[in-house]
Protein backbone atom coordinates (compact mmCIF):
# COMPACT_ATOMS: atom_id res chain seq x y z
CA UNK A 1 0.00 0.00 0.00
CA UNK A 2 1.43 3.44 -1.16
CA UNK A 3 0.93 6.48 0.97
CA UNK A 4 -1.61 8.09 -1.32
CA UNK A 5 -3.41 4.86 -1.39
CA UNK A 6 -4.98 5.49 2.63
CA UNK A 7 -5.97 9.26 1.97
CA UNK A 8 -7.78 7.98 -1.52
CA UNK A 9 -9.70 5.85 -0.02
CA UNK A 10 -11.08 8.73 2.55
CA UNK A 11 -11.66 11.12 -0.19
CA UNK A 12 -14.08 8.26 -2.09
CA UNK A 13 -15.44 7.07 1.02
CA UNK A 14 -16.84 10.62 1.32
CA UNK A 15 -17.48 11.20 -1.87
CA UNK A 16 -20.02 7.96 -1.98
CA UNK A 17 -21.42 9.21 1.52
CA UNK A 18 -22.57 12.21 -1.25
CA UNK A 19 -23.73 9.71 -3.62
CA UNK A 20 -26.86 10.41 -5.57
CA UNK A 21 -28.08 7.22 -6.51
CA UNK A 22 -32.31 7.04 -5.68
CA UNK A 23 -33.07 4.74 -8.29
CA UNK A 24 -30.19 2.12 -8.26
CA UNK A 25 -28.95 2.53 -4.75
CA UNK A 26 -26.23 1.72 -5.50
CA UNK A 27 -23.40 3.88 -4.18
CA UNK A 28 -20.20 4.43 -5.85
CA UNK A 29 -17.39 6.61 -4.52
CA UNK A 30 -14.13 7.13 -6.71
CA UNK A 31 -10.90 9.04 -6.41
CA UNK A 32 -8.19 9.86 -8.81
CA UNK A 33 -4.53 10.53 -7.76
CA UNK A 34 -2.84 12.94 -10.78
CA UNK A 35 0.54 13.12 -11.40
CA UNK A 36 0.82 16.39 -9.53
CA UNK A 37 -0.14 14.38 -6.28
CA UNK A 38 -3.64 15.80 -5.89
CA UNK A 39 -6.03 13.60 -5.30
CA UNK A 40 -9.87 14.58 -7.35
CA UNK A 41 -12.70 12.60 -5.55
CA UNK A 42 -16.23 11.87 -6.86
CA UNK A 43 -19.47 9.99 -6.57
CA UNK A 44 -21.68 8.96 -8.84
CA UNK A 45 -24.90 11.14 -9.78
CA UNK A 46 -28.19 9.60 -10.95
CA UNK A 47 -30.75 11.26 -12.87
CA UNK A 48 -34.48 10.72 -13.63
CA UNK A 49 -33.92 10.45 -16.85
CA UNK A 50 -31.75 7.21 -16.31
CA UNK A 51 -29.04 7.19 -18.69
CA UNK A 52 -28.54 10.96 -18.11
CA UNK A 53 -26.91 9.47 -14.88
CA UNK A 54 -22.91 9.47 -14.43
CA UNK A 55 -20.49 7.36 -12.86
CA UNK A 56 -18.37 8.41 -10.11
CA UNK A 57 -15.42 8.03 -11.96
CA UNK A 58 -16.41 10.42 -14.34
CA UNK A 59 -17.15 12.92 -11.87
CA UNK A 60 -13.73 12.63 -10.48
CA UNK A 61 -12.29 13.08 -13.37
CA UNK A 62 -14.37 16.41 -14.32
CA UNK A 63 -12.98 17.58 -11.19
CA UNK A 64 -9.40 16.70 -11.55
CA UNK A 65 -10.13 18.55 -15.00
CA UNK A 66 -11.44 21.63 -13.67
CA UNK A 67 -9.07 21.70 -11.23
CA UNK A 68 -6.27 21.88 -13.82
CA UNK A 69 -4.26 18.19 -13.84
CA UNK A 70 -4.49 16.19 -17.02
CA UNK A 71 -2.58 12.96 -15.81
CA UNK A 72 -4.28 10.17 -14.01
CA UNK A 73 -1.63 7.54 -11.77
CA UNK A 74 -4.31 5.65 -9.76
CA UNK A 75 -7.53 5.36 -9.70
CA UNK A 76 -10.04 4.18 -6.27
CA UNK A 77 -13.39 2.97 -7.19
CA UNK A 78 -15.01 1.87 -4.04
CA UNK A 79 -18.73 0.31 -3.25
CA UNK A 80 -20.48 -1.37 -0.53
CA UNK A 81 -22.29 -3.96 -2.19
CA UNK A 82 -20.33 -7.70 -1.55
CA UNK A 83 -18.83 -7.56 -4.87
CA UNK A 84 -15.77 -5.66 -6.42
CA UNK A 85 -17.16 -2.74 -8.50
CA UNK A 86 -15.14 -3.08 -11.48
CA UNK A 87 -15.20 0.70 -13.57
CA UNK A 88 -18.01 0.41 -16.64
CA UNK A 89 -16.80 0.05 -19.99
CA UNK A 90 -17.58 4.17 -20.91
CA UNK A 91 -15.57 4.84 -17.37
CA UNK A 92 -11.83 2.86 -18.70
CA UNK A 93 -12.47 4.59 -21.97
CA UNK A 94 -12.46 8.22 -20.16
CA UNK A 95 -9.98 7.03 -17.81
CA UNK A 96 -7.58 6.23 -20.78
CA UNK A 97 -8.26 9.97 -21.87
CA UNK A 98 -5.73 10.63 -19.07
CA UNK A 99 -4.38 7.70 -17.42
CA UNK A 100 -1.49 5.07 -19.28
CA UNK A 101 -1.97 1.33 -19.25
CA UNK A 102 0.57 1.18 -15.89
CA UNK A 103 -2.11 2.87 -13.68
CA UNK A 104 -2.96 1.32 -10.97
CA UNK A 105 -6.82 0.72 -10.40
CA UNK A 106 -7.87 -0.38 -7.29
CA UNK A 107 -11.50 -1.87 -6.53
CA UNK A 108 -12.70 -1.23 -2.60
CA UNK A 109 -15.19 -2.22 -0.73
CA UNK A 110 -16.08 -0.43 3.23
CA UNK A 111 -13.26 -2.81 4.30
CA UNK A 112 -10.59 -1.52 2.19
CA UNK A 113 -8.90 -2.83 -1.17
CA UNK A 114 -10.34 -6.13 -3.06
CA UNK A 115 -8.90 -6.17 -5.94
CA UNK A 116 -5.96 -4.62 -7.61
CA UNK A 117 -5.25 -4.25 -11.13
CA UNK A 118 -4.27 -1.29 -14.52
CA UNK A 119 -6.18 0.17 -16.81
CA UNK A 120 -4.20 -1.89 -19.41
CA UNK A 121 -5.59 -5.44 -17.58
CA UNK A 122 -9.23 -3.20 -17.92
CA UNK A 123 -8.91 -2.11 -21.42
CA UNK A 124 -6.56 -3.60 -23.54
CA UNK A 125 -6.09 -2.74 -26.86
CA UNK A 126 -7.79 0.78 -26.32
CA UNK A 127 -8.99 3.54 -28.67
CA UNK A 128 -6.68 6.70 -27.96
CA UNK A 129 -5.61 9.78 -29.92
CA UNK A 130 -2.85 7.55 -31.71
CA UNK A 131 -6.19 5.49 -33.07
CA UNK A 132 -6.69 9.15 -35.11
CA UNK A 133 -3.91 9.59 -36.99
N1 LIG B 1 -21.52 3.24 -11.52
C1 LIG B 1 -20.42 4.01 -11.29
O1 LIG B 1 -20.50 5.08 -10.66
N2 LIG B 1 -19.23 3.57 -11.77
C2 LIG B 1 -19.06 2.41 -12.47
O2 LIG B 1 -17.98 2.17 -12.97
C3 LIG B 1 -20.16 1.45 -12.57
C4 LIG B 1 -21.49 1.99 -12.25
C5 LIG B 1 -22.82 3.73 -11.06
C6 LIG B 1 -23.73 4.19 -12.17
C7 LIG B 1 -25.09 4.07 -11.52
O3 LIG B 1 -25.36 5.26 -10.80
C8 LIG B 1 -24.92 2.93 -10.53
O4 LIG B 1 -23.53 2.73 -10.38
C9 LIG B 1 -25.57 1.63 -10.96
O5 LIG B 1 -25.15 1.27 -12.23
Amino acid sequence: MNDALAPMLELARRALGNAHAPYSRFRVGACVRAASGQLHAGCNVENASYPVGQCAEATAIGAMVAAGDRRIVEVVVLTEGPEPCPPCGRCRQQLAEFAGPDARVHLCGPEGVRVSTTLGALLPLAFGPESLR
